[in-house]
């Protein structure tokens, strides 16, 4: 038996410009690596040379779609300066993916920022969003008729958890107090943004939206009698709803980007007990829970919250030992959107995480989430085993279950 996606269903893989480009040498990221003493992005996957390879190896395997990112400190690499050169450079990387029958979809900015705009207190600072709507404002004027689909953030969420209150990314900060104020700063960012882009779209066809890092949350009954729900629903509300809830108003789209469950408890250590058996469940090997069923739910929750806002999976993958592994998460998460499709959730694409394999920020180089292996001696690519299951169902345009 077969699940049938719909004929234009957009099958992709998605990239960021600092973890593939290199040498992205005005960005935060890299005055964050060298004080940190941390693995240096430095050339990445040499991306930034290679993307005519990369694009052609995406159309090879059957891909339709690339998402992709600007590097805002390249396009603005000093306070009130436009590096004309650089929005040429992403016009040809656009041209590229054209010429490939590759529609990109691409977001303004994935995380990494310039240093001056940094220096002055990034996100923190509400004086500071003009900075970001002037980008927007020159960036998209400059690709609006190349471009249908943006995305103006990516993970609002998982940025402030891991950059103001973990403190493991830049600017290393561990205050909820500040987090809050940075999450309000990207709130109307992104509210601005997405007005910006819609006058100057005019009557023209366009979709804005942000990639939203969802997480299922499950409530692991074994220790009590309901601590757990409570826990599980606050935490599911704060992760998954709240940003969107206050921007809904502002989306054509959701962007979903998928990757696990978390189990939400009272208790530690949490034991094997609350490994519940859904099929599939298991641990990756970045020691995520792998739970596809979690990603059905959450698309039938979308439908239920914000419906007839249409859905894009702008990301989905995993990290393992064995091509297997690779295969049966890309199957079973790709087995689950195909169910909710039937169901009545109106999904129009899928994009895995990632083309290549590239800086996973502060774990460096050591996760490989790529469809392609790339080796870091001299940036050879070579495509995984399990990418043979993915372009059988970009092909066919359907999925076995
Ligand atoms: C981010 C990517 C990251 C991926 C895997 C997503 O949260 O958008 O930048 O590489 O997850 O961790």
């Amino acid at each position: 038996m077969y699940i049938q996606f719909p004929a234009s269903f957009l099958w992709g893989a998605s990239l960021s410009s600092y973890q593939c480009e290199g040498e992205n040498f005005n960005s935060d990221w890299y005055l964050w690596e060298k004080e940190n003493s941390l693995t240096l992005c430095g050339s990445a996957t040499r991306h930034y040379y290679l993307y005519k390879t990369d694009f052609t190896l995406a159309k090879e395997i059957g891909l339709k779609a690339i998402r992709t990112s600007l590097e805002w400190s390249r396009i603005n690499p000093e306070e009130n300066k436009i590096e004309e050169e650089a929005l040429l450079y992403y016009k040809d990387v656009i041209n590229t993916l054209y010429r490939n029958n590759l529609l990109p979809v691409l977001t303004l900015n994935h995380f990494t920022l310039p240093i001056w705009f940094y220096k002055k207190g990034g996100w923190q600072k509400s004086s500071n969003i003009d900075y970001f709507l002037s980008y927007v404002r020159d960036t998209v004027s400059f690709f609006r008729d190349d471009i249908k689909y943006w995305l103006v953030i990516n993970e609002p969420i998982i940025y402030i958890f891991q950059s103001y209150i973990r403190g493991s990314w830049p600017p290393g900060k561990r205050s909820v107090i500040i987090a809050r104020k940075v999450f309000n700063n990207l709130k109307t960012a992104y509210i601005e943004a997405y007005k910006i882009i819609k006058d100057i779209y005019a009557e023209k066809d366009v979709y804005v939206s942000f990639a939203k890092n969802f997480r299922y949350f499950m409530s692991c009954h074994h220790y009590n009698l309901g601590q757990n729900t409570i826990i599980k629903k606050i935490r599911d509300n704060l992760f998954n709803w709240k940003f969107l809830d206050e921007v809904r108003v502002f989306i054509d789209f959701i962007g979903v980007n998928y990757y696990s469950a978390e189990y939400s408890k009272f208790k530690f250590p949490l034991g094997d007990e609350c490994f519940q058996t859904h099929r599939y469940n298991y641990r990756n090997g970045l020691n995520w829970l792998v739970c596809p069923y979690g990603l059905y739910k959450i698309l039938l929750e979308l439908k239920k919250r914000y419906h007839p806002l249409p859905v894009i999976i702008t990301e989905n993958g995993t990290v393992d030992t064995e091509d297997g592994k690779y295969a049966l998460y890309l199957k079973s998460h790709i087995q689950q959107i195909g169910r909710a499709i039937k169901d009545g959730v109106d999904i129009r694409g899928y994009f895995w995480w990632s083309l290549l394999d590239n800086f996973e920020w502060d774990k460096g180089f050591g996760p490989r989430f790529g469809l392609f292996f790339v080796d870091y001696r001299d940036f050879s690519r070579k495509k995984k085993q399990f990418v043979e299951v993915y372009s059988q169902i970009c092909v066919h345009n359907r999925i076995e279950i």
